[in-house]
């Protein structure tokens, strides 16, 4: 077990906060910018159902991008994978998460990977269901067993101020509805979209659902199978290449683990084999990831040796 005690996580906590100040929380969409940027929070979540949470208590936070690592393995469960990777590819971009510059470079137009949001919105898309309804109830279901906790919904407030100002993502969806990688109608899967990234959870539900995603696809706790082994480790794979954006090399190099950030100053890591990591920490650095959090992963790989390379 890599960390012994609560009080040693606490004191890495408590040397990765400074850092916070420099950072600022994202205004983007007016929701997130209510929450206090300084706060820190983590948990570690291991296989025999041992925890640790060390930081500023329970808080909550919106899963942003996070959710686009959720959504990923359920397509990839209701679509397979040829159908995925033809319409997504696979490759990193160096450009930032919004960006639509490459969709209109790259020819025939295909976003370069799920976790940017060009690929997001066409892995949503993929998602199954008879309407948006059926659909987020499927995304909520995955999510209530890869964190045992079947309370769990979206924040129809966070959910509501993206729907109504993310006029970029509505252009990347237009553009790739052009192309025919998308084929529904835009405002459904925007509405679908703004409420995945609007599911809310603690730090510890973050660390179980990076926990089975460490643990091969299986739920410790059951022995249930809840993803193919194959499609956790694509999901793992990509939260490498990709899930730090164009910060992901440097993050590979400082701290070695499969990690997905999102806006809301979350960050999931998934340490294979060993636990689930659920970081909170609102002030973000230039590139849209958590400054403390990504500061206090830095220090558990030193302190820990997490690093897989
Ligand atoms: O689509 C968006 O812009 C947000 N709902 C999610 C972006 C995000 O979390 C980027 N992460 N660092």
């Amino acid at each position: 077990m890599l960390c012994q005690s609560a009080s040693e996580l606490e004191n890495l906590v408590e040397m990765a906060k400074p850092i916070a100040k420099e950072g600022k929380v994202a205004d983007y969409i007016p929701a997130l910018s209510k929450v206090d940027g300084e706060l820190l929070s983590v948990s570690l979540f291991y296989p025999d159902g041992c925890s640790y949470t060390a930081g500023d208590g329970n808080l909550i936070l919106t899963l942003q991008s996070i959710s686009k690592v959720i959504t990923l393995a359920l397509a990839l469960m209701d679509r397979g994978e040829d159908y995925v990777f033809e319409r997504v590819g696979q490759e990193p971009t160096g450009d930032p998460f919004n960006s639509i510059a490459k969709l209109e470079t790259i020819n025939p137009s295909k976003p370069l990977n799920p976790m940017i949001n060009a690929g997001a919105l066409a892995i949503t898309s993929m998602i199954g269901g008879k309407n948006g309804t059926e659909r987020i109830n499927r995304i909520l279901h995955f999510i209530h067993e890869l964190t045992g906790n079947c309370d769990l919904t979206y924040n129809s407030e966070v959910a509501r101020s993206e729907f109504d100002t993310s006029h970029l993502n509505r252009a990347l969806c237009y553009f790739m509805k052009q192309s025919s990688i998308i084929n529904e109608d835009v405002e459904e899967l925007m509405e679908l979209y703004s409420k995945q990234c609007a599911i809310e959870m603690d730090c510890l539900s973050l660390a179980k659902m990076g926990c089975v995603f460490a643990n091969n696809g299986i739920d410790p706790s059951s022995g249930r199978q809840l993803i193919p082994a194959d499609i956790s480790r694509i999901c793992k794979t990509f939260m490498v290449t990709c899930g730090m954006y164009n910060a992901s090399g440097e993050f590979a190099i400082k701290v070695g683990i499969p990690a997905k950030s999102g806006v809301s100053g979350g960050i999931m890591g998934a340490i294979p084999g060993k636990c689930g990591i659920g970081i909170f920490g609102a002030a973000l650095d230039e590139k849209g990831n958590s400054l403390a959090g990504v500061k206090l992963l830095e220090l558990m790989s030193r302190k820990y040796s997490l690093s897989m390379f």
